[in-house]
């Protein structure tokens, strides 16, 4: 028997070889990230904490992190290169979908995309997994309006402009966790980087199940007066023509979080309800 959160993790260790979140390391995240949160606009109780916000887990692995984020009541994209890892994280979507047919629904947009989507939720209730770069398979409008990027992923010198590029056009308030210290890749560029300076935090991983790794925490500054800090001096990444196996994060979902300044966040009430537990409880047994 497993829980739908279980669901989420299973696997087998030897994937945990390419270096991923250990469950204690995900719950700290998560209660990091929800750290300040405010609750959605309108939403006085809470309960609606997380729909129509959008969170981008860029570089999922297998996506146990995702679906977490999306089981609390996030909107969630998450993006893999690895086939692979994609595929592990499709599996999961659909014991979720099999095991709980009245909770979610299943929808294979293509090869190289799937949406969970809660029954009788609204429109933005999605879990969405794509298979590819992230610098290519996630549109402006969806950077735009994410308020929490995950970014776990070693990012080398050649890739730091697309990077900027991808950090420029996020929202203002838009709180990113990273394993790469984003910051210092405005190093000898000519404006300052567009972020809060970063706090640490230790997240056990795979590599470092005791003492845990350090990623940095930092917010997206307002741009300055006169135009975005640094992506006027470098063209935007590539992005696909929409997403793949389909049209792009619902448009509404992207107008209304547009329209919306400042970002709502997930809510800590939301966020901290991540536990496996709490999923259980919240989701019903499943298996
Ligand atoms: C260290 S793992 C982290 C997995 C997961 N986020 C976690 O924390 O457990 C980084 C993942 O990012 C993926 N990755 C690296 N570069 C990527 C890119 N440009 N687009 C999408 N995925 C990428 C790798 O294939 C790998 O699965």
């Amino acid at each position: 028997m497993y829980d739908a959160a279980h669901a989420a993790w299973i696997g087998g260790t030897k994937l945990l070889q390419y270096g991923e979140l250990l469950p204690g390391g995900a719950a700290k995240a998560l209660a990091v990230l929800a750290a300040g949160a405010r609750p959605a606009r309108g939403d006085a109780t809470g309960a609606t904490a997380g729909l129509g916000q959008l969170v981008l887990e860029l570089g999922m692995g297998r996506g146990r992190l995702a679906l977490q984020l999306f089981l609390s009541g996030a909107t969630v994209i998450g993006v893999e290169l690895a086939s692979e890892r994609y595929g592990l994280a499709v599996a999961a979507m659909e014991r979720l979908a099999h095991r709980s047919p009245e909770d979610f629904e299943i929808v294979h947009r293509g090869a190289q995309s799937v949406r969970l989507r809660r029954c009788g939720g609204p429109k933005s209730a999605l879990y969405e997994v794509r298979l590819g770069s992230f610098f290519d398979v996630v549109t402006d409008e969806e950077i735009g309006v994410a308020t929490l990027v995950f970014l776990h992923v070693s990012l080398p010198p050649p890739t730091w402009s697309r990077v900027r590029g991808l950090v420029a056009r996020t929202r203002a308030g838009c709180r990113l966790l990273a394993y790469e210290d984003l910051a210092a890749m405005w190093e000898r560029q000519p404006d300052a980087p567009p972020l809060t300076a970063a706090r640490g935090v230790q997240l056990a991983c795979s590599w470092a199940p005791e003492e845990g790794h350090r990623f940095l925490l930092c917010e997206r500054v307002p741009e300055p007066p006169g135009g975005p800090a640094s992506s006027a001096h470098e063209a935007p990444a590539p992005v696909a023509e929409g997403s793949p196996g389909g049209p792009p994060w619902p448009a509404e979902a992207a107008r209304s979080g547009a329209a919306a300044p400042p970002a709502p966040v997930p809510t800590a009430k939301a966020l901290s309800a991540l536990s496996a537990k709490a999923a259980a409880k919240r989701l019903g047994r499943v298996g």
